[in-house]
């Protein structure tokens, strides 16, 4: 009868409707989910082999700037170097110790606008508020390239 017809219309629009309905939420979801290299661990690798000397790099990882500083003969010497062979490289996460704001290199120090903090090539705090030298993200070596976010033994952080 009149009745039942309906019903059944009305039955197969819910069916259709929550069937639609889940596929959005399987869609919004994919979306919201985060990059199989996140869920990961969030790893960078960089190659330490094509950093040109006295001219740092900067590297993202976890959504922060790391610098990646080869350091050049004249130098000082830091016990936070990474040696890789006869290299000296500085990894910093290029945040400054004192508000936050990212530094930029000139002239072998890295110098903050925000306040006037400095940083040397061993992203120590030479000059201004900083309190304390630039963060060492966690990596490890593996041969000439640095992972990001992996804890190494050979490198402690000071
Ligand atoms: Fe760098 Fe203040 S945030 S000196």
């Amino acid at each position: 009868n009149e009745t039942n017809r309906r019903d059944f219309i009305g039955y197969s629009f819910a069916a259709v409707a929550a069937v639609g309905g889940a596929a959005a939420l399987v869609g919004m979801k994919q979306a919201w989910d985060p990059l199989p290299s996140v869920l990961a661990g969030g790893f960078t690798t960089v190659d330490l082999s094509t950093i040109k000397a006295g001219e740092p790099e900067t590297f993202v990882w976890r959504g922060k700037p790391v610098f990646v500083l080869k350091k050049t003969s004249d130098m000082d010497q830091s016990k936070r170097d990474l040696i890789v062979g006869s290299d000296r490289f500085i990894i910093a996460i290029g945040l400054c110790t004192h508000l936050g704001c990212i530094p930029a290199w000139k002239k072998d120090v890295w110098k903050c606008a925000c306040h006037g903090g400095e940083y040397n090539a061993s992203a120590k705090n030479i000059f201004g508020p900083p309190p304390r030298p630039l963060d060492v993200p966690p990596f490890k070596l593996e041969g000439t390239k640095v992972v990001l976010g992996e804890s190494s033994p050979e490198y402690k952080k000071i």
